[in-house]
């Protein structure tokens, strides 16, 4: 039996409501015996910004780095919450995870379910991995205001694309690609974005050669998100930077069956650092405390982080158990804690 120390941080809004699910799907997953799991609770998010003044302290991060793996749920205000400066807990708490613990892989599955609605007519056989570059791109926080307030303000954010940083993601694109179907797409906007586009077409070329059974194929992101609505079966994997990739898999887990089903890690592959792993969906303040939300991203997000901790039959367990569900599940509504519960007790007894 192998023993797991993992760290919980379900943060505000549905976050505990998702991870109360995923936390008991993950039990229900290893109660067979081939793992243990050790869960230690962080309470860091909006919430504990508001009651303590706290970000993501140091010594936090520090605790953070032992364990084995991060599950975390999602952080941050209503859009209209005046309590919180808008960006405070995204900036100086999820993207200092992500940065700290060096997630370069955002890797984000997106795949139609059998018996899940698309809102396409016609999707296909949609199944296709977004991976994001995770620690670079506009997300750096490399800009500022001059003139705040004045008509003459002036604000840059400055996108940051390294050799290395855009060369480590693209292989691990190649590398996915090389064992599913064997096409990778590069997104990006070279036509604007020259200096970064042409670091990221140039590195996709040079890694490509180590991968010559893999067809590349290029698109900029605004015909991307024409294909990913007309054609998304095209697609196998997809290699983007960070705010591209953000925005399109919005948009992947749309057309998929909603943002409720869509998982995600935030992986670090040298295994460095803890990998983190989280639904793509953020704190939905809107259904928050009402049992409202679909666990499911959650659940899903457990099993890639089984899979990450080389738990391949709990992972698959997980995702089976998951798409049982979803292939039955009509319009009866269930609560969040419902769907948790069909879903541990299905692992339960097969
Ligand atoms: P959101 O993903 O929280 O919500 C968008 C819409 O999707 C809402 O209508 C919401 O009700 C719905 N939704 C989201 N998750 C759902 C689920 N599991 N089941 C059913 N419906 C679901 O995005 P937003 O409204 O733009 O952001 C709200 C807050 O979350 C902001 O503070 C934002 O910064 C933060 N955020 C955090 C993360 C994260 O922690 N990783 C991700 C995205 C947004
Ligand atoms: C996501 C979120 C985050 C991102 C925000 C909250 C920082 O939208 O995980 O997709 O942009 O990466
Ligand atoms: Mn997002």
């Amino acid at each position: 039996t192998k023993a797991f120390s993992l760290a919980v941080i379900p943060g505000d809004g549905i976050g505990p409501e998702v991870v109360a699910e995923a936390v008991k799907v993950l039990e229900a997953a290893t109660a067979g015996g081939d793992a243990t799991f050790e869960l230690t609770e962080y309470p860091l998010g909006a919430e504990h910004w508001l009651a303590t003044g706290e970000t993501l302290p140091e010594e936090t991060l520090e605790q953070l780095r032992k364990h084995d793996a991060i599950l975390f749920g999602a952080v941050g205000a209503a859009p209209g919450d005046t309590r919180i400066p808008s960006g405070i807990i995204e900036r100086e708490m999820l993207l200092k995870l992500r940065f700290s613990l060096d997630h370069y892989v955002n890797l984000r599955p997106a795949k139609l379910l059998p018996g899940v609605a698309s809102p396409l007519a016609n999707p296909g056989e949609v199944d296709f991995v977004v991976v994001r570059e995770g620690t670079e791109g506009p997300y750096v926080g490399n800009g500022g205001a001059l003139r705040v307030g004045t008509p003459h303000e002036i604000a840059t954010e400055v996108s940051v694309n390294t050799a290395y940083g855009v060369e480590r993601v693209v292989r691990d694109a190649f590398r996915r690609a090389s064992v599913r179907r064997k096409k990778l797409t590069l997104v990006h906007k070279h036509n604007v974005l020259v200096h970064a586009g042409h670091l990221w077409r140039r590195t996709v070329e040079t890694v490509g050669a180590e991968f010559p059974d893999v067809a590349v194929d290029y698109l900029h992101i605004d015909a991307a998100t024409i294909f990913m609505v007309t054609d998304p079966a095209r697609f196998d994997v997809i290699v983007t930077d960070n705010l591209f990739g953000d925005i399109i898999t919005d948009l992947a887990a749309a057309i998929t069956g909603g943002i409720g089903l869509a998982a995600s890690g935030n992986i670090n592959m040298d295994r460095t650092a803890p990998s983190m792993f989280e639904p793509v969906h953020g704190s939905a303040p809107d259904i928050a405390g009402q049992q409202k939300a679909d666990p499911t991203a959650a659940i899903l997000s457990v099993a890639l982080l089984l899979e990450h901790l080389g738990l391949a039959d709990a992972a698959a367990r997980v995702q089976k158990a998951v798409e049982d569900d979803v292939a039955a599940r009509g319009s009866a509504s269930r609560t969040t804690a419902q769907i948790g519960d069909a879903i541990s007790a299905a692992l339960a007894v097969g």
